[in-house]
């Protein structure tokens, strides 16, 4: 018997559409740039000689937080405070998971004040089980949460002793990943997660171990290559289908386009000046359950 034509195996490879994504409705807690400057250096983003445009910072947040917004996103506001420059990174304010508060402790004196500023907020806004951090933690700069576990960043600002003070604490297991390139000095400027277990990450800002590790857990990771990294492409929020990236990360936004994500372009050029981009302007609220 002849095999017809319409039989025959096609040569051509399957083309699979990527998954539909699903965004679910975050709550985020933001802090409007109100007296943002660049007045000390902390990390190697910052230069207090060329400084900041204030002006500009706001207007740039602003559609930031109008993106959240139009995206369906709720989005509460803390009091900027004079004197703090770098609070609009509300990021490292603190870990909320189950409604529980992880509280930051910071590295350096000129942030520490900023600590019991956003410790407070949630206290005052219905968050009753608080933990003020003992060991050095930036929030979640350095811990980032997916489904099951979170992952924590050491190596230049979160000790690893508050990697265990978060994990006994929020009953979640915490993995940590180790930072090597100090122009990625908070694991959210190296990595984001994608949903509730998968991530985008820079390969070259963690240590070999790490970095096996990550490929480990997550083989189908989107990776971003090094001119993604240097804009701070990977500073970026996801609510599972959307992505909230920096608009000069063009080749990572394509990236996510062909893995089915909505990239949606800002441009935080002023906050870059400090180290700062999306993902730092942002702490998640995540309430129990
Ligand atoms: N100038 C700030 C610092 O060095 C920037 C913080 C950025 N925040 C972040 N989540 N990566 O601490």
């Amino acid at each position: 018997m002849t095999v017809s034509p319409a039989m025959e195996p096609t040569a051509r490879p399957v083309r699979t559409a990527p998954p539909v994504r699903t965004a679910l409705k975050r709550r985020y807690l933001m802090c409007r740039p109100e007296h943002f400057a660049v007045t000390y250096a902390i990390n190697p983003w910052m230069d207090p000689e060329t400084g900041a445009d204030a002006a500009l910072a706001v207007e740039q947040w602003e559609a930031l937080r109008a993106a959240y917004i139009t995206l369906g996103h709720e989005v509460s506001l803390i009091d900027p405070i004079e004197g703090l420059p770098d609070m609009v990174f509300a990021a490292n304010g603190a870990l909320v998971v189950g409604g529980r508060v992880y509280g930051a402790r910071f590295a350096y004196p000129e942030r520490a004040a900023e600590a019991l500023a956003y410790v407070e907020w949630l206290r005052s806004n219905g968050f009753a089980e608080v933990l003020e951090g003992l060991h050095t933690n930036e929030g979640e700069g350095d811990f980032l949460t997916l489904g099951h576990i979170i992952l924590a960043g050491t190596g230049f600002r979160t000790d690893l002793a508050a990697h265990q003070e978060a994990q006994e604490f929020l009953g979640r297991p915490v993995v940590t990943l180790r930072l090597v390139d100090p122009r990625f000095y908070h694991l959210d400027t190296a990595l984001f997660p994608l949903g509730d277990d998968n991530v985008a990450y820079y390969p070259g800002a963690f240590s070999p171990g790490s970095r096996a590790v990550l490929e480990r857990l997550f083989p189908h990771a989107v990776i971003a290559g090094e001119r993604d990294a240097a804009v701070l492409g990977l500073n970026a929020v996801c609510d599972g289908r959307n992505v909230v990236i920096n608009a000069e990360a063009t080749g990572l936004i394509e990236t996510l386009r062909r893995h089915g994500y909505d990239p949606v372009p800002v441009d935080l050029s002023e906050l870059r000046k400090a180290g700062g981009g999306p993902k730092c302007c942002t702490l998640e609220l995540r309430f129990p359950g």
